[in-house]
């Protein structure tokens, strides 16, 4: 175990820890809410594992003033959770949904009275499904729908939010949800997904605007997952020429647009036989390039690939299930391999380096945008012990493992303000539904009763001396 490097954080560094409405809220048909994509999806045979929905999940609507506490308890200077779209507009469009509104205005005001600076993510993957089945992320509309969804919370919540994110992972949103089926709306559309990616930057860009429009100096930020892809065998053309197509798909297609302005070359080129990508209007990447305060950083393991020669099954061993098809459009030819181990409960494999090189890459090619870890954290199948107790050593080893990698990127330059573990409590893992436990606090979903785990009261030590001990 290396929990114990004795590593001090910058003065002001920022901890906390995250959820996601629909992994956490439950109430799923309580106080004014409308379906979203991920009601549809779970209730769907087949599509989540035993079947789980989020209707009920960790009951959060219920139970938000205990969890609040738990927060307040553990000593976090933030907490990042996402609003509802669909409880803020049932239907994705219209007027308000008063009921909705005052549940998160609640929520913001309770974070404030503990000294906890909310962090608000407007959407974490609960599309309002009238507006999926309007053509959802892979049409135009969307993105402007949005953009009025954000403006309502803006001017409800207005300067009480300490950081407004507009979007969580939007390569999940795409590329999962569109491409592979294995996220809502379980779409296996290629062509559609890259549409989905444009809709999404285009979102970013106009929320941003609308969030602003109302509250001009709002703080910004946007949650992306970059991939840290590396070639099988670095000295074969062909494999790294794998890894940057893969980049080209994961990485640089909202980067691209979000930081630079501009889709890079190589990724229309790449794609061209799937899409002429003549949904990109004269002005969007304009739109989708605002001024970022923060850029959020989420972590977990990294991906192995190499051109795939034809011969023998194509490995796909990127972390995700396949369901109907590939998230990685257009790369019919090239392969995922497993990374080395050690791996979580996720299969995903343990890479601390990987986040370090991540936060050096993003310093070196925008420096001065100051990042934030709005994720990291591991699943593991924990069980209570008879006293009562969650030992999880292997999830303090990863976090701690993870805040040392953190500290030496901070070390060689990069700008890294804060850190949220993922997650505050276990909750819904999409398609994975309650089987995966990625909580510093365990919560028993036949009576919803939240118990630390050995992992909380380790984090609760990090977040009071700031660091880790030794
Ligand atoms: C991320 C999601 C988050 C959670 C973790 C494990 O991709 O943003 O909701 O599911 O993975």
């Amino acid at each position: 175990m290396s929990t114990g490097t004795g590593r001090r954080f910058p003065d002001g560094f920022l901890w906390g820890s995250a959820t996601a409405s629909y992994q956490i809220e439950g109430a799923a048909k309580e106080g004014g809410r409308g379906p979203s994509i991920w009601d549809t999806f779970s209730r769907t045979p087949g599509k989540t594992l035993n079947g789980d929905t989020g209707d009920v999940a960790d009951d959060h609507y219920h139970r938000w003033q205990e969890d609040l506490g738990h927060i307040a308890d553990l000593g976090l200077g933030a907490y990042r959770f996402s609003t509802a779209w669909p409880r803020v507009q049932p239907g994705g469009r219209g007027p308000a949904n008063r009921e909705g509104l005052d549940f998160y205005s609640r929520l913001v005001d309770g974070l404030l009275e503990r000294g906890v600076a909310p962090v608000l993510t407007l959407y974490h993957w609960d599309l309002p499904q009238d507006l999926e089945d309007a053509g959802g992320w892979a049409t135009r509309d969307t993105a402007y729908r949005f953009a009025d969804y954000a403006e309502i919370m803006a001017r409800e919540l207005g300067d009480r939010v300490d950081l407004w994110t507009t979007l969580n992972e939007p390569w999940c949103s795409a590329y999962l949800g569109y491409a592979s089926g294995a996220h809502a709306p379980g779409r296996a559309e290629p062509a559609a997904a890259l549409a989905a990616v444009h809709h999404l930057n285009l979102a970013h860009g106009l929320g941003l605007q609308a969030v602003r429009s109302v509250l001009p100096s709002a703080r910004a930020s946007v949650t992306l997952n970059l991939h840290v892809i590396r070639p099988v065998d670095p000295s074969s053309e062909a494999d790294l020429d794998a890894a940057r197509r893969v980049d080209a798909l994961a990485n640089r297609a909202f980067t691209g647009p979000l930081l630079n302005g501009a889709y890079p070359a190589d990724l229309l080129a790449d794609t061209a036989h799937v899409t002429d990508w003549s949904f990109v209007h004269d002005g969007d990447t304009a739109i989708a390039n605002q001024p970022l305060d923060v850029l959020g950083v989420n972590y977990y393991s990294t991906g192995l690939v190499r051109r795939w020669d034809g011969s023998g099954p194509r490995s796909e061993d990127d972390g995700h299930d396949d369901a109907l098809g590939s998230p990685w459009v257009g790369a019919d030819d090239i392969e995922f391999v497993r990374p080395e181990g050690p791996y979580t409960a996720m299969g995903w494999n343990i890479d601390p380096s990987g986040l370090t090189e991540l936060l050096l890459r993003v310093h070196r090619e925008h420096p001065g945008l100051p990042m934030m870890i709005t994720e990291n954290g591991a699943a593991y199948a924990d069980t209570v012990s008879p006293d009562g107790a969650v030992h999880d050593p292997l999830r303090i080893d990863y976090i701690a493992r993870h805040l040392e990698a953190t500290g030496q990127a901070i070390d060689q330059g990069a700008d890294v303000r804060g850190y949220f573990a993922w997650s505050l409590l276990d909750n819904f893992e999409w398609s994975f539904g309650f089987e995966r436990r990625f909580g510093l606090i365990r919560v028993d979903y036949d009576t919803l009763e939240r118990t630390w785990k050995d992992s909380a009261h380790w984090y609760q030590g990090v977040v009071a001396r700031n660091g880790l001990e030794g």
